[in-house]
């Protein structure tokens, strides 16, 4: 089937829930993706950094066909000899006591909310129901009722009420803001992306993380770090709170966990936290499956073995510089950290970010429009100069041709 055929077939039998770049994929390889023509791209998306170990990692592919050989799933309804191997592994990986293995990255937003509250009765003392928890205008945490009902984003939330309460939204960024929410004593935690990357890579202010985190302790409130996105080397660190030395007391993973090959998410928390939550309590018929469990020990070991939290940050260097030198006046910003990065798009005689991407599909380049005027560029973290700067040429000369 033709492109036009392939893309007339989702439009036909699927919810219209995306809109895709018109571009379709059938092979993916590093930092490369191609499409139903042979065309060969570079992936500057990474879908959203779940694929910072590169496209079809040989290591981690390897690891999933192993594994669907002999055992795919249990449940937890028994053991199975994989878990226990990847809960040790992943938790001295991540320095936490315990992990509680999920799937999707809002799985276990909403898994970490829930040990929070469940934390704040047995724990904090707060009478039954009255547990809030605070979270940042611009977040963006998944799709669920009860994640959606703290969004600030209108097509997140508009006519999927009523709205789950329970929650208090402040600026992001904003220290004083949050010392004048911690007044509340009701409040149990303080949910907070290190980097907010679907509202457009915004980068807070250096020390913010580290005065929120201390802010917390003063008040006896949990600090969850939601890293599904800007986890996993793709900032420049292991993990983004590692830029200012941060240990959450909650911490939620998933995208790159699992190198994009399979769907794995999971959250961290020490003894006094995790174990609040009790057996019926919590779960998931998928969650700590064991070809999850092969993937992501496969997937984080590529991510140790090929330096690529130091491949991000160098990269990331680069990139920006070069970003920044591109003499138009149609790029008005460039932000971000590592690989996850940034530019914010000046409209040009009707020419928009969506345009921009386009005309980059078309020099073989796949980035993605996010909030009408910016464009995030996050290529696999395998990525190498060469490559990076080939990139950066791609991405100057259709700049330029508006
Ligand atoms: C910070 C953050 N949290 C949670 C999610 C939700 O992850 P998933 O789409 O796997 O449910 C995302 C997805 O982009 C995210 O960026």
């Amino acid at each position: 089937m033709t492109s036009q055929e392939l893309i007339a077939l989702e439009d036909k039998y699927g919810a219209h829930n995306y809109h895709p770049l018109p571009v379709v994929l059938s092979k993916g390889e590093g930092v490369y993706v191609w499409d139903v023509d042979g065309k060969r791209y570079y992936d500057f998306l990474s879908a959203y950094s779940a694929v910072n170990q590169g496209h079809c990692h040989p290591v981690i592919v390897d690891a999933l066909k192993q594994q669907a050989d002999v055992l795919t799933l249990t449940s937890r309804a028994f053991y199975n000899d994989v878990l226990g191997e990847y809960e040790k592994y992943v938790t001295e990986y991540f320095g936490f006591d315990k992990v509680l293995p999920m799937n999707t990255g809002a799985e276990a937003v909403e898994t970490a909310l829930k040990l929070c509250r469940k934390w704040s009765y047995q724990k904090k003392g707060l009478s039954p129901d009255t547990a809030k928890i605070i979270v940042c205008d611009g977040n963006f945490h998944g799709r669920t009722t009860t994640i959606i009902s703290f969004s600030n984003d209108e097509d997140a939330r508009k006519e999927f009420g009523p709205y789950t309460p329970g929650f208090v939204s402040i600026p992001y960024n904003d220290l004083d803001a949050l010392a004048e929410a911690l007044k509340d004593e009701n409040v149990a935690g303080f949910m907070v992306e290190p980097i907010q990357g679907e509202a457009g890579v915004f980068v807070p202010d250096e020390g913010f993380l580290k005065g929120a985190h201390k802010l917390c302790k003063e008040h006896d409130v949990l600090f969850i770090a939601d890293e599904v996105q800007t986890g996993i080397a793709r900032t420049g660190k292991l993990l983004a709170v590692d830029h200012e030395e941060v240990k959450p007391d909650v911490l939620i993973l998933g995208k790159a966990i699992s190198g994009g090959v399979f769907p794995v998410s999971a959250v961290f928390a020490n003894d006094d936290i995790m174990l609040c939550i009790k057996p019926g309590e919590h779960g998931s018929t998928f969650g700590g499956n064991p070809l999850a469990c092969k993937v992501a020990i496969a997937a984080l070991e590529v991510v140790k073995d090929e330096e690529l939290a130091a491949n991000s940050q160098r990269l990331g260097e680069i990139l920006r510089r070069e970003l920044a030198a591109i003499d138009t006046d149609m790029i008005t910003l460039v932000r971000g950290k590592g690989l996850l990065n940034a530019i914010v798009i000046k409209p040009k005689d009707g020419k928009e970010a969506w345009d921009v991407c386009l005309k980059l599909r078309d020099n073989g380049l796949l980035a993605k429009p996010t909030h009408g005027d910016i464009i995030r560029f996050a290529p696999p973290l395998v990525i190498t100069e060469e490559q990076l700067m080939e990139c950066v040429e791609i991405i100057k000369k259709t700049i330029l041709s508006f």
